[in-house]
């Protein structure tokens, strides 16, 4: 590439200070109906999502309202009945089956309701899968799993398959399997609802860590209030919708078109 780009005005004008922060994830009117099963279930309608790299929000919802099946829309593991769900600047609906593999280990961890472990392998290969199947050599992903596990507190459990460690434990080698390939989004359904307060905490500092790190984004589907009232922002799955919940130290003026979309994270 040519360096003559440099010299002309316009490339003064679009330094990087100017740029806008890039789009991580978006989706525009999102819906979703169950017609399977005796009764069809509308879930999501024509909900609106953006998030920038390294924001984190936290969603909240009660039980029933769609947290779930909006985590997974947005991870590519179902599909909606409407609208579009981009992901880095890819429309998921325009990739096959394999590309959307592809894509989630490029850019995405998940973290389960359930952790979903592999039962016959131990926290360490768990740990190591994405890496392995992202093509990282064994040396490397085992250093990194083990670093990682370390990171959770599990240092201990390497070689512990999941039926020998507690709920908790294995909710952590599901969260260290979901970190270890730093991906820039990190999708997260009630990640620490059965951790004590101290692991829970320790999980938190650890995505905080990330955060500042790596930029990594966080959407984390979460009831713990006080966790998420220090994300960047809270937002509330009602009636197939999300709505900011407003902090009651930021009251907002009347323009609430915001709300839904986000704000790029300027710094002001
Ligand atoms: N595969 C499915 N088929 C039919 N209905 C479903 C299915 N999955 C979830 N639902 C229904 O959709 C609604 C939202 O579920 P879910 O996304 O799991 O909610 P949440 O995670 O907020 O508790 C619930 O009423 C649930 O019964
Ligand atoms: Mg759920």
């Amino acid at each position: 590439m040519s360096d003559s780009h440099l010299d002309s005005p316009t490339a003064q004008i679009v330094s990087p200070f100017m740029q806008e922060p890039e789009l991580m994830l978006e989706c525009i009117n999102l819906s979703k109906l169950y017609s399977e099963g005796p009764a069809e279930v509308q879930v999501l309608e024509g909900l609106d999502l953006r998030v920038y790299a390294g924001e984190r929000v936290a969603i909240v919802g009660a039980s029933g309202s769609g947290k779930t099946t909006l985590l997974n829309l947005l991870g590519g593991l179902d599909l909606p009945s409407e609208g579009t769900v981009m992901i880095a600047g890819m429309n998921l609906a325009s990739l096959n089956e394999a590309q959307r593999g592809q894509m989630r280990n490029r850019n995405l961890g998940f973290v389960y309701q359930f952790h979903h472990l592999l039962g016959e392998f131990t926290a360490l290969e768990n740990v190591c899968m994405p890496l392995l199947i992202a093509g990282t050599d064994v040396q490397s992903a085992t250093r990194r799993g083990a670093a990682m596990l370390d990171r959770v507190g599990l240092g201990h459990r390497m070689q512990h398959k999941p039926s020998e460690l507690s709920g908790g434990e294995r909710q952590r080698v599901a969260i260290a399997r979901a970190l270890v390939t730093e991906p820039r989004c990190v999708l997260l359904d009630e990640p620490t609802g059965n951790l004590d307060r101290h692991t829970a905490h320790e999980i938190h500092v650890l995505m905080a860590e990330l955060n500042e790190q790596l930029d990594t984004s966080f959407i984390v589907v979460t009831h713990d209030e006080e966790f998420a009232s220090t994300l960047d922002r809270v937002l509330q799955l009602r009636n197939g919708k999300l709505e900011l919940v407003e902090a009651p130290t930021q009251k907002r003026g009347p323009d609430t078109a915001s709300a839904e979309q986000g704000e790029p994270p300027h710094g002001d």
